[in-house]
């Protein structure tokens, strides 16, 4: 599978550069999207380690640890306003009194893996803790030796330095730290990262944050759309975390929300209170069949191929010849939407196997075009499998 080339580096900067601008040589991480999930969507900067553990201890017994669901990651806000007197970052000591080491071990005693934030600038985007700008090596040393598995990465208070320099340094201190940490850029797509970054990051951020709301959430994926031919293996576009659970869409939405990250190989972060989910949120993130497409070991970006007004089509190569489609229904009334082979990659006199991935049927043989029906706002989701 052809992966966009990284682009050459503008002769300008080779040569006036005073660090390195060779590409940090990547970690072996993320050959499928990332699954996990973060404080941020849900609990913004209230977070303690009570908190935590009790988010690490849902993510076994609601079984989202089975599923795939692996990193337990901080947002903005635990660590102390100030680093130690030798320089280190340290965890704040009213919200986190028993540190991140200790905080790792609890995570990782439960199989899970651990992430913090952190930020390419002079401070985190609250203010409220230190950035890792000229920090960068001291940074990476002490998230090794506490044993954390994952860094998103923020972006504000950046001194308007080149984020590919800023970015990249923080990429060879990790590398250098000792420990495989999965590195999460958050630059919010303002300098193109997927153009720039599958070289040395595991995933980027490819637009502005993601709000509780249907438009937040349509924009985010129409944004996303265009830079799939730079996502596969080891590196992904990531239009923001997800919000099913938070309350700020419907049902119908959040099963949309989810089955296009899914089929974008977004990664599948989560952001609401999974202590204590309802059961139709649990029944959402819990699909299997629709996180095995966004699993898929091929890596292939599904993309918005077909468009009548606000009546959409999706769809993406799968491994072993398959197929994944989502008919997508943007408008305002009830409507019918009808895939045509020819427009997702299907021969047109391929006979399929269709296989609804949220209502768990399969129609078996149809040929040439799919046509459903469905609500405002609803989605269908397929796997076809070629006979
Ligand atoms: C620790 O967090 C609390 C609650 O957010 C905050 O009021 C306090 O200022 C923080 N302490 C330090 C040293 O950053
Ligand atoms: C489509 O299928 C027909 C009949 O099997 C075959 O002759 C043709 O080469 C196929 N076209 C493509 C583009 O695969
Ligand atoms: C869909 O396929 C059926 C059967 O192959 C065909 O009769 C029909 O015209 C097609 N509809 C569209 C809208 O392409």
């Amino acid at each position: 599978m052809a992966r966009a080339a990284a682009p050459l580096l503008p002769f300008f900067f080779l040569l006036l550069s005073s660090t390195s601008p060779a590409a940090a040589q990547k970690n072996r991480l993320g050959r499928t999207p990332q699954m996990g999930w973060n404080s941020w969507n849900h609990f913004g900067c209230k977070i303690d380690e009570v908190i935590i553990r009790k988010i690490a201890d849902a993510m076994v017994d609601t079984g989202l640890a089975k599923l795939g669901y692996e990193y337990v990651n901080l947002d903005d806000c635990w660590a102390s306003h100030d680093r130690d007197s030798q320089g280190n970052l340290a965890a704040n000591g009213t919200t986190f009194p028993s540190g991140m080491r200790a905080l790792a071990d609890y995570v990782h005693g439960k199989g899970l893996k651990l992430g913090v934030y952190g930020d390419a600038g002079l401070r985190t985007c609250s203010r409220l803790q230190p950035g890792s700008l000229g920090y960068e090596d001291q940074d990476a040393r002490t998230l090794a030796a506490w044993g954390i598995d994952y860094l998103k990465y923020d972006n504000c208070n950046n001194q308007n330095i080149s984020p590919l320099t800023r970015y990249n340094r923080m990429s060879e201190a990790l590398m250098n730290s000792g420990r495989d940490v999965f590195f999460s850029l958050c630059e919010w797509g303002v300098d193109d990262p997927a153009t720039w970054a599958g070289s040395f990051a595991n995933s980027w951020r490819t637009t502005e944050d993601i709000k509780n709301t249907w438009e937040s959430m349509t924009d985010n994926a129409d944004k996303n759309d265009k830079w799939a031919p730079y996502a596969g293996p080891g590196g992904w576009n990531d239009p923001d975390m997800l919000e099913v659970g938070n309350g700020g869409m419907t049902i119908e939405e959040y099963r949309s929300h989810f089955s296009i990250w899914a089929l974008v190989k977004a990664p599948l972060i989560l952001g609401c209170d999974v202590s204590s989910m309802t059961p139709e949120t649990k029944d959402i993130i819990s699909n299997q069949n629709v996180i095995a497409v966004n699993q898929d070991k091929l890596g292939v970006q599904g993309r918005k191929v077909q468009q009548d007004g606000e009546l959409e089509v999706w769809a993406g190569r799968l491994s072993r010849g398959r197929v994944a489609l989502v008919l997508w229904n943007r408008g305002p009334d009830e409507a019918s939407i009808t895939a045509s082979w020819s427009n997702i990659g299907l021969n047109q006199s391929a006979v399929v196997d269709a296989h609804d991935l949220w209502t768990d049927e399969v129609t078996p043989s149809v040929q040439g075009n799919l046509t459903k029906k469905m609500d405002s706002h609803a989605c269908k989701m397929y796997v076809l499998t070629p006979k």
